[in-house]
């Protein structure tokens, strides 16, 4: 975890104090920087002041409709306010590292998207300009915060499941690239394709829910077989920035992982592939007393999650009533909270790497076309 050493948040609280008692941010990006501003408005203690992005059409109808004051167009602009106490990093992955860098060399407190980087090298840098500036680095693993995976989290680490050895992880869509030709299925940008951008998601919900086990060794296999014949575009999102019809990650990866306790948990996902799925995903944890599966179809919040256990030796599928829980702004709520109180924050950057260091290893692996040994990785 970023240490949040006292001084910081002193100063932060004082700086708040001085600022009508809120923490005054700023959301650099204006896409997914929208889950942000929404997050950010169940969050009294904090008001967005400033939002920067180079698609000005999008960040100016953002503005007007969050009633946001300053709009810039690149982030070096924003972050030149001195008055902004934390920001929300939304851009590009090939950005997440400059980006959050000189937020924190410039003061900020920083909220960046997933995934951490690129690679697990990129996000032990930024966690470690962090650690130098004394600035809190949290993770958007918004996920998390769903009612579902909370619960059973809850369930795990309170022993109620027994020992979890199995467990599946997946995010499939039949049709749902990102923007084809955008920065999403260039490399050098995106890092890498559904792995990256969905899969992440998916493994942090599991693992996290399983209590971070140490994971020891990965076989993978990755296909790029529906982009690069310029198929399996999200329908409806279309290819803002193209340039070209550029595919250059996979479209589909899938993982066998082994932890130091034996457990495995079995990963799938897709951004295009010929599968009944729509755009759904989920985990399924199976211990010895006990079991869990998530199944969100088109992001659902509730009537998504499935206990299973005994009764008198008969067997019990148990279907919890949930709640909506915007994650986002659970996430938010915990980055302001860890600012203005003190203390470790969570998802913090720590954990960020710790998925970036799987995804390296699940890259490697199909790259090998073995089974790698985490200890194999250089980082
Ligand atoms: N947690 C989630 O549910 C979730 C959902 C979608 C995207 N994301 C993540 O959010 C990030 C952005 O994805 P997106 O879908 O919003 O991409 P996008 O292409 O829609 O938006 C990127 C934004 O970054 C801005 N930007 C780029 N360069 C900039 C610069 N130099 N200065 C200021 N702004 C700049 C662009 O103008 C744009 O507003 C990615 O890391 C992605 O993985 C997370």
């Amino acid at each position: 975890m970023v240490s949040n050493p006292t001084a910081s948040a002193q100063d932060a609280a004082s700086d708040a104090a001085s600022n009508d008692g809120k923490l005054r941010v700023g959301v650099i990006g204006c896409g997914a920087g929208v889950f942000h501003l929404e997050g950010y408005q169940e969050e009294p203690r904090a008001k967005v002041v400033a939002l920067a992005g180079l698609d000005t059409d999008r960040c100016q109808s953002l503005s007007a409709r969050f009633d946001i004051p300053a709009v810039y167009r690149e982030y070096q602009e924003l972050l030149a306010d001195p008055s902004i106490d934390a920001v929300s990093v939304a851009v590009p992955n090939h950005l997440h590292l400059p980006v959050v860098t000189a937020a924190v060399e410039a003061g900020k407190h920083v909220l960046v998207e997933k995934p951490l980087a690129r690679t697990a090298a990129e996000g032990e840098q930024m966690v470690a300009a962090a650690r130098k500036a004394e600035r809190i680095l949290a993770i958007c693993f918004n996920r998390r915060y769903r009612h579902d995976v909370q619960l059973v989290h809850d369930q795990i680490q309170a022993g109620g499941f027994g020992r979890i050895y199995y467990a599946k992880a997946f995010w499939m869509r039949r049709s749902g690239i990102p923007g084809l030709g955008t920065w999403f299925t260039r490399k050098e940008q995106a890092g890498g394709g559904p792995l990256i951008d969905l899969g992440v998601h998916v493994l942090d919900m599991a693992l996290w829910a399983m209590g971070n086990p140490e994971v020891t060794a990965v076989s993978a296999a990755t296909f790029a077989e529906i982009g690069t014949q310029g198929k399996g575009n999200w329908p409806g999102r279309v290819s803002r920035q193209a340039v070209g019809l550029e595919y250059e990650v996979e479209d589909l990866a899938t993982a066998f992982i082994r932890m130091a306790d034996g457990a495995v948990l079995h990963l799938e996902t897709s951004w295009a592939a010929y599968t009944g799925a729509g755009d759904d995903f989920g985990i399924t944890l199976m211990g010895s007393q006990g079991g869990a599966e998530i199944f969100s179809k088109d992001y659902a919040l509730t009537g998504t999650l499935k206990t299973f256990g005994d009764f008198q030796g008969v067997a019990v599928d148990g279907a919890p009533r949930l709640v909506k829980l915007n994650g986002h702004a659970e996430v938010i709520k915990r980055f302001v909270t860890s600012i203005l109180e003190g203390g470790p924050v969570s998802p913090s950057g720590e954990e960020g790497v710790d998925r970036a260091r799987l995804v390296d290893a699940i890259y490697r692996s199909a790259e090998l076309g073995r089974e790698i040994q985490i200890s194999e990785l250089t980082v």
